[in-house]
């Protein structure tokens, strides 16, 4: 009886099949797995959110958010000292006011929070890339991200607050502003103001493509800034679009983003692909709160291995085409990485 020699079940078309073709070859040892790895996190991809609030020597911790604190300027910039020594580059700055009113003053005053916070970060570390969140949620007593009119929230009045607020950052020192309130025109709005005050060199980093997400929860807790009444859906971009983030990132590099964000991430990585294919401006992505709380909820009943799910989260957004992570696990992160 002679021997049958082993048949695929399929049509082989040439010698590049198997069992000529073995992938597992290449995955039979770590160095091997290594020499093959397509995507690499490095600290430098990472960018830390912070929140500052009035005081002196305060730490609080979010309580759906561990290891996130808000935080008085003094331990923002030891927070911040600790990130730059671990090789993150930058922070995002996001402020709790002493006061909240209706067009949300604190926000574009020299002595504001984040204004404060800027100066003492960047004293203590000027190469530390500060980069400031610019909207109003945080600083309005309704909550909303623009100027509100008879329950409406209006876009073009809105326009001018945020070029006053990214000025004012500007002039505290910020490296970077980035706009996250979802209006029409609001980076072009903002670059003018920034060039009408001087600030030509002050890049803009858009939240480009910004979803009406309910993963922003624990972060409304760490900013206290839920909106009062309704929601966020007349402007934040329909969680089931796809194609409309497209036109949402095609306006804002006409209207001069230097850098283009999809927020959040992991739900939205066919979004950060198709951005990152179709246009040549550095593509950020916003690994949000819920994101960051749920793989923590799922790590404190042991159901999940912390460090291990959130390497292949950051991992994944980075494979998915986003070339900077803003992560409330940046230092973290960098410091598993350099554990290897
Ligand atoms: C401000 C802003 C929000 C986030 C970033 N900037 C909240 C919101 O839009 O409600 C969310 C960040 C996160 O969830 O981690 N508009």
């Amino acid at each position: 009886m002679t021997q049958q020699r082993w048949q695929a079940p399929f049509p082989v078309a040439g010698p590049a099949q198997f069992p000529a073709v073995r992938l597992r070859r290449l995955r039979r040892t770590p160095g091997l797995r290594r020499m093959v790895q397509e995507t690499h996190l490095r600290p430098a991809d990472f960018i830390y959110p912070l929140f500052v609030l009035h005081g002196r020597d305060i730490r609080r911790e979010v309580p759906s958010m561990p290891g996130v604190f808000q935080l008085s300027v003094d331990q923002a910039v030891r927070e911040a000292e600790e990130a730059f020594r671990l090789g993150v580059p930058a922070v995002i700055l996001f402020g709790i006011p002493a006061r909240k009113d209706p067009l949300g003053e604190e926000n574009f005053a020299a002595e504001g929070i984040v204004q404060q916070a800027i100066r003492a970060i960047k004293a203590a570390v000027p190469d530390m890339v500060v980069i400031t969140d610019v909207c109003m949620c945080e600083y309005t007593d309704h909550g909303h991200c623009g100027i509100v009119d008879h329950r409406e929230v209006v876009n073009d009045p809105t326009l001018e607050i945020y070029g006053r607020v990214a000025v004012s950052h500007a002039e505290a020192g910020a490296d970077m502003v980035a706009p996250s309130g979802m209006m029409d025109g609001q980076v072009g709005a903002i670059r003018a103001a920034l060039d009408a005050a001087g600030f030509g060199q002050v890049p803009i980093m858009a939240y480009a493509a910004k979803y009406a997400s309910h993963f922003y929860g624990p972060f409304r807790d760490a900013a206290q800034s839920p909106p009062q009444f309704g929601d966020r859906r007349g402007y934040q971009m329909n969680p089931a679009n796809a194609r409309e983030a497209l036109r949402e990132v095609a306006l804002d590099i006409a209207e001069g983003a230097d850098i283009v964000m999809v927020k959040p991430a992991l739900a939205y990585l066919d979004i950060i692909r198709q951005v990152r294919d179709a246009f040549a401006v550095p593509v950020a992505a916003y690994q949000v709160s819920g994101e960051y709380a749920m793989l923590h909820a799922a790590a404190q009943r042991g159901w999940l291995d912390l460090q291990a799910v959130a390497l292949e989260s950051l991992t994944a957004i980075k494979r998915a085409g986003a070339s900077l992570i803003l992560t409330y696990f940046a230092k973290e992160a960098a410091r598993w990485l350099a554990a290897g």
